[in-house]
């Protein structure tokens, strides 16, 4: 490992994922195993079980290879006021700029003090001297508070997975400003994208008369923090490699069989509201309504794997999807022809990346998103010789990166729309150009340079202040 001297690693993070089995992972759990596989150390967090009330249970230890999994079950308050409430009713969507979903109730604030100060206090008699923890997302944000307060001295640092509002909108967010004041007993705070780190900079600096450094330093609360952004990506080999077994050729063939279709269009996303479903969905309809030449040529098949269904929000936005999918279904299929696939269900990591290159148009397009590593995904699981084209929301963490994309407005259905167009006439020799673009990018800012400068800033800080 280049760069710093690491004694031990302890990550933390809501989720912990089964480090053995990834293939069904999301994007930070797939970081995060990555990380600790190659580095060793402890991985601590919720088990994702939900106890009742009274019950008490132990911290569980359990040790694969050099990675000890710690993990403790949470209690159906706990998780009804700082999972569902706290954390996904007033922070997600706030975070997400969706002010109009917050839906805010004091207990929600209590539960998630409370479940941060659980984990505090279930993590510190594991902790050595010369660990380095790194937190992780905005369930944590409150963790280094309640460290600190039980005599963790060492260094501590955090990673926010989703955006960072701008500080009109973090107003929404009830005790913002103990918010920000917690996030200081951090040593380094990392963001996904520089608008993240500058709204975080410019909030500090309205609600706490913070002092910004050109170097990162932000002073306030009497403490110093480096704030900067480290844009989280994939394994790219490793991802590249999965999209070319014998077990994706034989996907990418059954996509093309039986049929006239000759394009393929593909989105994957949880089911979040945040992912601007429905307006793709309706601008794959206004293709098909503006260009009939793709009747019965061009198939959309949107995956949305379930997430939150406790949540009114999302159990919304799947009505109006169902809905969306069976009327554009019904206006344009015909007995040899189905439109758009709509798949809810989750889907093995290996499997979506043969979907991926057997697509020759990938649809990211959310109104909101921390990064999207589905982007970065679509993008190398690609056939260099032939390529296809990756359509991306201006609002994904990622089109900071991804330039050569085509970006689009995911608000605007005809820019969308016309986007699609222009990515399955787009000739070959232009597809190639944008691929290597992005590939190259990709592959030099792939998830070990993420994690390596992360650890590589926080081992060098002093309590927050530049070595
Ligand atoms: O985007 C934030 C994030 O934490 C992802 O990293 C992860 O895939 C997703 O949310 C998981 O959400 P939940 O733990 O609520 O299912």
């Amino acid at each position: 490992m280049g760069g710093f001297c690491l004694n031990r690693l302890v990550l933390v993070s809501n989720r912990v994922a089964d480090i053995e089995k990834q293939a069904q992972s999301g994007g930070l759990a797939v970081a995060l195993g990555d990380a600790l596989r190659s580095i060793g150390g402890v991985w601590f967090g919720w088990d994702g079980n939900v106890i009742e009330e009274g019950v008490t249970t132990a911290v569980k230890e359990t040790v694969q290879d050099n990675v000890t999994i710690a993990t403790v079950s949470m209690t159906d308050r706990d998780y009804e006021e700082y999972y569902l409430g706290f954390s996904n009713k007033v922070l997600w969507p706030v975070f997400h700029y969706r002010l109009d979903l917050c839906e805010f109730e004091s207990a929600y604030f209590e539960g998630y003090r409370r479940v941060n100060k659980f984990f505090a206090g279930a993590l510190k008699p594991i902790l050595r001297d010369d660990d380095v923890i790194w937190a992780h997302d905005y369930h944590l944000m409150s963790l280094a508070a309640e460290l600190r307060a039980l005599g963790a001295n060492q260094k501590i640092g955090f990673f926010l997975h989703i955006p960072f509002p701008p500080p009109e909108m973090l107003l929404a967010v009830p005790l913002h400003d103990w918010l920000l004041e917690v996030l200081f007993q951090f040593d380094v705070l990392g963001f996904q994208t520089s608008t993240d780190t500058n709204n975080f900079r410019r909030c500090v600096c309205k609600y706490a008369k913070g002092q910004v450094h050109d170097d990162g330093r932000i002073e306030a609360f009497g403490r110093t923090v480096l704030a900067l952004e480290f844009p989280i990506s994939i394994d790219v080999d490793e991802f590249a490699a999965m999209a070319n077994t014998p077990k994706a050729s034989l996907q990418i063939a059954r996509l093309n069989r039986r049929t006239v279709v000759r394009s393929h269009i593909i989105g994957v996303d949880r089911l979040d509201y945040t992912m601007g479903l429905p307006e793709r969905f309706k601008a794959f309809r206004r293709l098909l309504e503006m260009y009939p030449e793709h009747m019965k040529a061009v198939t959309f098949m949107q995956i949305a794997q379930p997430t939150r269904v406790e949540v009114e929000a999302y159990d919304s936005i799947r009505m109006e999807l169902e809905e969306l999918s069976g009327a554009i279904n019904g206006e344009f299929s015909d007995f040899d022809w189905t439109p758009l696939r709509y798949i809810h269900r989750t889907m093995p990591r290996d499997t979506l990346a043969g979907l991926f290159r057997g697509c020759e148009v990938g649809l990211v397009t959310p109104l909101r998103d921390g990064m999207n590593l589905v982007a970065k995904e679509y993008v190398a699981a690609q056939d260099e010789e032939d390529p296809g084209v990756l359509i991306l929301s201006r609002f994904a963490g990622a089109a900071e990166e991804l330039q050569e994309a085509l970006i689009v407005n995911p608000y605007d259905i005809d820019h969308i729309a016309n986007a699609m167009q222009t990515a399955l006439h787009m000739p070959l020799h232009e597809r190639r150009e944008r691929n290597s673009a992005l590939l190259k990018r990709i592959k030099t800012h792939d998830a070990r340079h993420w994690r390596e400068s992360f650890l590589a800033v926080l081992t060098s800080c002093v309590h927050g202040k530049a070595a």
